[in-house]
């Protein structure tokens, strides 16, 4: 176990810190993110790669912190278009400074808390009829009766609406 530590270890540390380029093999060790996918990025214009005297893609350390944005904003459920906008100048391949990674995060906030907000109305109205037209839930009947809200439009009104959630939507139902 402590030799399979080490030799991870060993694998992860094989390009020195102080090696301003990495191989696409060294940038997958060091970021967790498959060969396969780096190059995606790369198609997708996320990452930049030069070239060295023997025609091998390199790439910056400063490519080991877009790919760990990217993994991250994917986990939050943002699609690749909206990182790359968010990302915007690091993307040219230079390493940015702190100034311009908080003009950077600035940029990202309002979408950010939009998104934190909608989840949260989604977890506190699972539980509740969104009048969405299923007629499933056993509050339905009482929320939407005959799917009434369908005069409304298309859609979950209960839930796209930024409506506070009923104060009596706990109750019981009557079904
Ligand atoms: S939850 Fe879909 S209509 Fe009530």
């Amino acid at each position: 176990m402590v030799e399979d530590k080490a030799k991870v270890s060993n694998k992860i540390n094989s390009t020195p810190p102080s090696t301003p380029y990495m191989s696409v093999g060294a940038l997958s060790r060091r970021s967790g993110i498959a060969v396969s996918a780096i190059h995606y990025y790369e198609r997708e214009g996320l990452l930049r790669a030069t070239r060295n005297s023997a025609n091998h893609r390199r790439y910056n350390r400063a490519s080991l912190r877009i790919l760990a944005i990217i993994k991250a904003g994917q986990r939050a459920g943002l699609p690749l278009s909206e990182i790359r906008t968010a990302l915007g100048p690091a993307l040219s391949g230079d390493p940015l400074g702190r100034e311009e990674w908080r003009r950077i995060s600035e940029g990202w906030r309002d979408d950010l808390d939009q998104r934190i907000e909608t989840l949260k109305r989604v977890r506190d109205r699972l539980s509740i009829c969104i009048r969405c037209g299923c007629l499933s839930h056993e509050l339905c009947r009482m929320f939407n009766p005959e799917d009434a809200a369908a005069a409304e439009g298309p859609g979950a009104p209960g839930l796209e609406a930024d409506l506070p959630p009923r104060p009596d939507a706990a109750a019981p139902s009557h079904s």
